[in-house]
């Protein structure tokens, strides 16, 4: 792989994305910043973007991409491959909070999160991977949270959506590393990006009035949240910092985040236990390339 690279970033619009986006190409790597409807809801986003790379003289394209819509990131791809001639590293961040008791969330809802949260890094992955197995090279980033290996009431939701995208790039992980292939899962604390601010709540609240002071907690956990939330800096530094880390050492999974809540706990023993699995499937002799991938910080 070149030191410098051709990435493309889902959800660059705002937030960690659009930091990822700068922080990149001010590194000299081309960046592919797509986003839903630049033209119009993120029209301001997108010339804002655009004006800053051409003040700067940086390599960012701004790309149209709804993550839940196939042909949309199918065309976003292609037309990063048809620019660039290539894509080394995708960035699955596209990705929102719901937020409610359990039983107020609707199923159609629960299948929107998905379909953004979970799906949309499957449609991006499934795009990119037969240019990244042509050049038997390529990073897929997953943008997971803490809340993909932890659970707090009232983000049962968004917690399995992330445990589901969690679960899917570690089994890439694995797939994809005879191919040169690295798939890599981040998971930041709470930062401060709009993402407090576009949390949906659970819309069939009046199932929950028998639920007493338990009601009170959706309110409680995302005050709590907002309110301790780092410098979303950090994690655009430690994407950068993964980007140039050289292939083959990278980790599988960097926890980032401004309090320790014992993640690097459970991903060092989640470690051990999947290498006993893979070696009680006999499997371990194929995955001799989790040899130095130890999980820990960036
Ligand atoms: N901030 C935190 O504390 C934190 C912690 C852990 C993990 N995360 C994760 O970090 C990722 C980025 O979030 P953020 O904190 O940067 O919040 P954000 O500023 O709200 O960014 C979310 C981005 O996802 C985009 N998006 C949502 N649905 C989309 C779709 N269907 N197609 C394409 N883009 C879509 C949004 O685009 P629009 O502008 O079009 O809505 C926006 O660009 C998310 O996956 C989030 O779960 C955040």
């Amino acid at each position: 792989m070149n030191s410098k690279q051709v990435v493309l970033i889902t959800g660059s619009s705002t937030g960690f994305g659009r930091l990822f986006a700068e922080a990149l190409a001010r590194k000299g790597h081309t960046v592919f910043a797509t986003m839903r409807d630049p033209g119009g809801r993120n029209a301001k986003n997108a010339s804002e973007i655009r004006t800053l790379a051409e003040k700067d003289s940086l390599p960012i394209y701004v790309l149209e991409m709804d993550v839940t819509d196939d042909a949309s990131v199918e065309r976003a791809v292609d037309a990063a491959v048809a620019k660039a001639g290539r894509i080394d590293v995708a960035i699955n961040n596209a990705g929102y909070v719901v937020s409610g008791l359990a039983e107020a969330v609707t199923p159609e809802q629960a299948q929107r999160l998905m379909d953004t949260n979970f799906l949309g890094p499957v449609r991006v992955n499934r795009a990119v991977l037969p240019h990244m197995r042509r050049q038997r090279s390529g990073v897929l980033i997953h943008i997971s949270s803490a809340a993909g290996r932890i659970i707090a009431p009232s983000m049962g939701f968004y917690c399995a959506s992330k445990f589901a995208l969690e679960a899917l790039a570690e089994a890439y992980s694995y797939e994809l590393a005879g191919q040169g292939i690295e798939s890599v899962i981040v998971e930041p604390g709470q930062y401060e990006t709009p993402v407090f601010g576009n949390v949906v709540t659970g819309a069939d609240e009046a199932r929950t009035d028998t639920y007493g002071a338990v009601k009170e907690i959706p309110a409680k956990v995302q005050a709590a949240l907002s309110s301790s939330a780092g410098n979303a800096q950090e994690v655009a530094n430690a994407v950068l910092r993964i980007i140039e880390t050289p292939a083959g050492e990278r980790q599988l999974r960097y926890f980032v985040s401004p309090q320790n809540f014992g993640v690097d706990e459970i991903n060092a023993l989640s470690k051990q236990v999947q290498a006993k699995i893979l070696a009680a499937f006999g499997l371990a002799a194929d995955t001799k390339f989790l040899k130095g991938k130890a999980v820990g910080t960036v």
